[in-house]
């Protein structure tokens, strides 16, 4: 059973969720992942994969209120009206009547719509009671800032990049400063870090994976991480951190890994804003 932690809305939240953009086989993969124990999965408008994550949540059997489901609004639909029309469209394609988290998936700040008129109607949702938490995934400083302000309305979650290469400190503990939970995407840094020769030794000294190593980081400095995978028996091995635990030198270690490399550069397909 994975561990949870109490976002600001209240809702629970487990620690270890599945992410899912770029899966080649929706539906079998969210199936599995549950089969595994996930009970976590990480969607978006903009993945394409809302109903193969509703068809294997179902495939599963495993009933609807022990899951947490997060989807995202896609940046194209920041207009207050786009927001609600686009979330029961993602409800329909889930085949649900709620999902636990809905994030703002980018801020697009470039938009002409601001992104605290969506922010507001991201409230009027959650006071519908068809979301239990919303929040926001990659806003900077200054966004929290404004929609806080604005609204006295807290995100439950910001979903930022971190990964030892990018570990995003500042914005981390900013984000942190407010309440905020911190979500971290590409918590592996897209497989890239796996060979890393300070996490490969750690993996050898521990009698662990490398995966494994990277995600007991996150998870041991209180961040939700979602780790993708195709594979089965990954999806076991990234969910299975139990008993893991790296001293203070070790955490260290990983820490010095920071900006070793700029492996968050152009947006994949996946992070693209379009
Ligand atoms: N909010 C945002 O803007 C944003 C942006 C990016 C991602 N996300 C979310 O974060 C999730 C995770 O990020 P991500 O998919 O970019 O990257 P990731 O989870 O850091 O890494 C996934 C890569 O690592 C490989 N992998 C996974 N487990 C492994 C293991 N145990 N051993 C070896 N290789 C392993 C996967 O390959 P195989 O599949 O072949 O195993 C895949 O190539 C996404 O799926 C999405 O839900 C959100």
């Amino acid at each position: 059973m994975t561990s949870t932690l109490e976002l600001n809305s209240g809702h629970q939240i487990p620690v270890i969720g599945f992410g899912t953009s770029a899966l080649a086989a929706p539906a079998e993969s969210v199936a599995a992942a549950l089969a595994t124990g996930y009970r976590h999965v990480d969607t978006a408008q903009m993945y394409k994969n809302e109903e193969g994550v509703g068809q294997g949540l179902r495939a599963s059997g495993v009933p609807r209120d022990e899951v947490f489901i997060t989807t995202k609004l896609n940046n194209q639909f920041h207009e207050p009206a786009d927001v609600h029309r686009t979330f029961a469209q993602s409800l329909e394609r889930l085949g649900l009547e709620t999902v636990d988290l809905f994030l703002i998936h980018w801020p697009m700040p470039e938009l002409t719509v601001d992104y605290v008129d969506t922010w507001k109607a991201m409230v009027e949702l959650r006071d519908s009671g068809r979301v239990a938490s919303i929040g926001v995934s990659n806003f900077q400083e200054e966004h929290l800032e404004r929609i806080i302000e604005a609204t006295g309305v807290v995100p439950a979650v910001n979903q930022i990049e971190i990964h030892p290469y990018f570990a995003n400190n500042e914005l981390r503990e900013f984000t942190k400063s407010h309440g905020i939970a911190v979500e971290a995407w590409s918590p592996l840094g897209k497989g890239a870090e796996l060979s890393d020769p300070v996490i490969a030794e750690l993996a050898d000294r521990h009698g662990r994976t490398p995966a494994q190593v990277l995600l007991s980081w996150h998870l041991q400095r209180g961040d939700i991480v979602i780790p993708k995978t195709d594979a089965p028996q990954r999806m076991s091995e990234n969910l299975d951190v139990t008993g893991l635990q790296l001293s203070e030198a070790e955490m260290a270690s990983i820490d010095g890994l920071n900006n070793a490399e700029q492996v968050h550069g152009p947006p994949s397909t996946e992070t693209s804003k379009d």
